[in-house]
């Protein structure tokens, strides 16, 4: 800070402040030249707001995480307290904060996964899974589905199913196999989703031509979750979870972004009934408010590892703010029973969406579970395909976000899908606020295309 001005008078303009971070920042999934952040001053509830005083409703809780909402207080209070207390211990440390979550996380995880390795984020949480997977069963390969998306970082990218991976190919981590889910292809010649049968029988072939004695583990997202929301047919997950067991393959699943209420339930293997052998979450395990993942570990692992050394760990593993950050999310998913309010309003967020979509032949398929919904955008009236190829950037599909956005609503899109993620706490009158935006700006598209 110079003598003259304090940081606020330097940065005193939403114009200097863009200005000053594009100067110093190198942004990611972006061509740098081309990256035009959103502002972002301070944000409430389900609103946030740019240094110029205009509101955003957040139909992507941030990067689908921030479940509770924004400024919860109970939660910030919780941060400060253990700032205060105790800012840093490290991940060989016992502290209050890291018995206090474990009590708690074990009491909303599945039986049977009661114990958590904390990592930073998701990617990490995976790539701990890939390596507990691979050390247990002595085995090193790792099947995967197209179409998800499991990290950026170099065994998370690898086990990615989609473009995202291709930049770093071929020096991302071997050993993976992907296989086609019950998503299907909607770019190929038959479009319709795979019944549970049809897309286990592929995995087994999978399984049978890779050699099943070669094979750590299965790893896929519960859900997959910016691929589109794809949500498994009744008996899917169930038969990944027997065809793993029978080969002595663990399955991962990956509830990074499903987690802690996201689709109505603390996680998406409670729809199914299933335990995986390893869980990953991060994002609503403190919906945003300090980072931190986490993967569970069921007891098979844990007891192989009981007289072996796990040879893993990053400094800032169990950091005492991440960890109270999750304590008080989770109270609060508790106390304000945000579950079953995510179950209630996601009921009324899927009836509105599909009639949205009966008004606009713009729109192909709504799939919708909880709080996670997702709008295909079509070229043709029998509802299919999708407006851009794969691969392809759809201009239509950006200019709309863009529409929304000048109309004050922030949501996401991947491919031609638009993803709408509300904080679980929203109320019937901003969802309705945001679908009355989200319709007139479907319908400016659809009258322009
Ligand atoms: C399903 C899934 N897995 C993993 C990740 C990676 O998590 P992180 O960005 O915290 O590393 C994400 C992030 O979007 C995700 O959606």
């Amino acid at each position: 800070m110079s003598d003259e001005g304090s940081v606020d008078d330097r940065w005193a303009s939403q114009v200097e402040i863009v200005a000053a971070c594009r100067a110093h920042n190198f942004w990611t999934w972006s061509a740098q030249s081309a990256v035009d952040p959103l502002p972002v001053a301070r944000a409430e509830g389900v609103y946030f707001w740019d240094f110029e005083g205009r509101r955003y409703l957040d139909f992507n809780s941030g990067v689908m995480c921030v479940n509770i909402g924004y400024g919860e207080e109970r939660v910030i209070d919780a941060i400060a307290r253990q700032a205060g207390e105790l800012a840093f211990a490290g991940p060989h440390t016992a502290t209050r904060a890291r018995a206090e979550l474990g009590d708690l996380l074990s009491g909303v995880t599945p039986a049977g996964l009661d114990t958590f390795l904390y990592t930073l984020g998701g990617s990490e949480a995976n790539e701990n899974a890939i390596k507990l997977a691979r050390a247990y069963t002595g085995r090193h390969k790792i099947l995967a589905q197209y179409r998800s998306y499991h990290g950026a970082t170099h065994g998370a990218i690898a086990a990615t199913g989609d473009l995202r991976r291709w930049m770093w190919e071929p020096a991302v981590m071997p050993g993976v196999v992907h296989f086609v889910g019950p998503g299907g292809d909607p770019w190929s010649r038959d479009r319709t989703p795979a019944d549970a049968g049809t897309a286990l029988d592929h995995l087994e072939s999978v399984m049978r031509f890779e050699g099943p004695e070669t094979i750590a583990a299965v790893l896929i997202e519960t859900i997959p979750g910016t691929n589109g929301v794809l949500i498994a047919p009744p008996g899917y997950l169930e038969g990944v979870r027997e065809l793993c067991t029978r080969h002595g393959i663990q399955l991962i699943c990956d509830e990074v972004m499903t987690g802690f209420g996201r689709t109505g339930a603390w996680f998406a293997v409670d729809h199914a009934g299933i335990t995986p052998d390893l869980m990953t979450m991060a994002k609503g395990l403190t919906s945003g408010y300090a980072p931190l993942g986490a993967v569970a570990i069921a007891g098979h692992i844990l007891e192989y590892f009981q007289e072996r050394v796990f040879q893993g760990g990053l400094t800032y593993n169990g950091h005492p703010l991440g960890l109270a950050a999750a304590i008080a999310n989770i109270q609060v998913l508790q106390a304000d029973r945000l579950i079953e309010r995510a179950q209630r309003v996601g009921a009324r967020l899927e009836r509105a969406l599909r009639e949205v979509a009966a008004e606009h032949a713009i729109i192909g398929d709504v799939r919708c579970i909880g709080m996670m919904a997702a709008l295909d955008l079509v070229r043709d009236l029998d509802r299919r395909p999708p407006l851009a190829d794969y691969a392809v950037r759809s201009e239509a599909i950006h200019s709309l976000r863009d529409d929304c956005l000048k109309h004050g609503l922030y949501l996401r899109s991947h491919n031609s899908t638009l993803l709408i993620m509300p904080p679980l706490m929203i109320d019937e009158r901003d969802l309705q606020i945001g679908l009355e935006i989200l319709g007139g700006c479907l319908g400016r598209l659809a009258s322009e295309l």
